[in-house]
């Protein structure tokens, strides 16, 4: 894992967009998977602006994102699909067929995650996955116990989701109880993954992603299996890292080394392949 601890949520936000335009500067048919939450907003809005001050296109950019609430319609201003459109979206121009986002409203939801992997998979699987963490560790709505190896499927949201959750909707009865949500094992297969995390409030679940065991009781610390998994913070998030300074250490190390791994625009040189052909 890369680790890096950047000034603040400005200079945090600033250089997960940098990262996410270089994929889009490589590889104009990018599949970005993208995440909601606070703290991707400032990423978003530096991508929108890097994209206009660069001119950069995003016209064969496909995204895809983590998950959406059973039950909202894509017009209920909660749902992810209202995030999406008005945090970045809209300001990149997109069209509404670039964008994959789970249908909470589809008749048949099991059959609804299925045909969202398969997308995936035509798509040419995940460039790039943005994450957020949850303070009890959950990477999209993969609560604590869930699955390192799952599936995008139908999930029920912890109580503590559903508490945080209700400071967006009009009280704690309006949350939805179920979601659906790409699995551990959908996240994993990206070829690269950008966790960002800020805040004191996220520090446990940080150091425990980074310097805890693997465990499904912290879902974000299966990123440890990712070849190529980049986590930036700022200091609150970082205050609980028993070794900073080696990161930091290693992070002026490596400054002259891409931050990209080559296998976004070299899908032969992905480990995980050569794995495969080898058996
Ligand atoms: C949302 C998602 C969630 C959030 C997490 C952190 O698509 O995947 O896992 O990333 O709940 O949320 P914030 O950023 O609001 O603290």
């Amino acid at each position: 894992m890369f680790i890096k601890v950047e000034r603040d949520y400005e200079a945090m936000s600033q250089r997960a967009a940098e990262i996410v335009a270089d994929v889009v500067r490589g590889k104009p048919a990018a599949v970005l998977g993208l995440a909601t939450g606070s703290t991707p907003v400032g990423l978003y809005r530096h991508l929108i602006r890097i994209a206009r001050e660069e001119r950069l296109d995003f016209r064969q950019v496909t995204t895809f994102n983590l998950d959406e609430y059973e039950g909202l319609p894509a017009s209920h201003p909660q749902s992810y699909h209202a995030f999406m459109w008005k945090h970045l979206f809209e300001g990149l121009g997109l069209r509404d067929e670039q964008t994959n986002l789970l249908d909470g409203m589809a008749r048949d939801l099991a059959e609804e995650c299925v045909r969202f992997e398969e997308r995936i998979r035509q798509a040419g699987g995940i460039d790039i996955q943005v994450l957020g963490i949850g303070a009890d560790g959950h990477i999209a709505f993969c609560e604590p116990g869930s699955s390192l190896a799952g599936r995008t499927s139908v999930v029920s949201l912890h109580p503590q989701t559903i508490a945080d959750n209700s400071r967006f909707f009009e009280n704690e009865e309006h949350v939805p109880r179920r979601a659906l949500s790409m699995g551990i094992g959908t996240i994993l297969e990206a070829r690269c993954c950008l966790i960002l995390a800020n805040g004191a409030n996220k520090a446990d679940a940080w150091s425990g992603m980074i310097e805890g065991p693997i465990s499904a009781m912290l879902p974000a610390s299966a990123l440890q299996l990712h070849p190529w998994a980049i986590a930036i913070c700022e200091p609150a998030a970082a205050a609980k890292l028993r070794h900073l300074d080696y990161y930091r250490h290693v992070d002026r190390e490596r400054a002259d080394q891409p931050l990209l791994p080559p296998w976004i625009l070299q899908p032969e040189r992905d480990p995980r392949r050569r794995a495969v052909a080898a058996v």
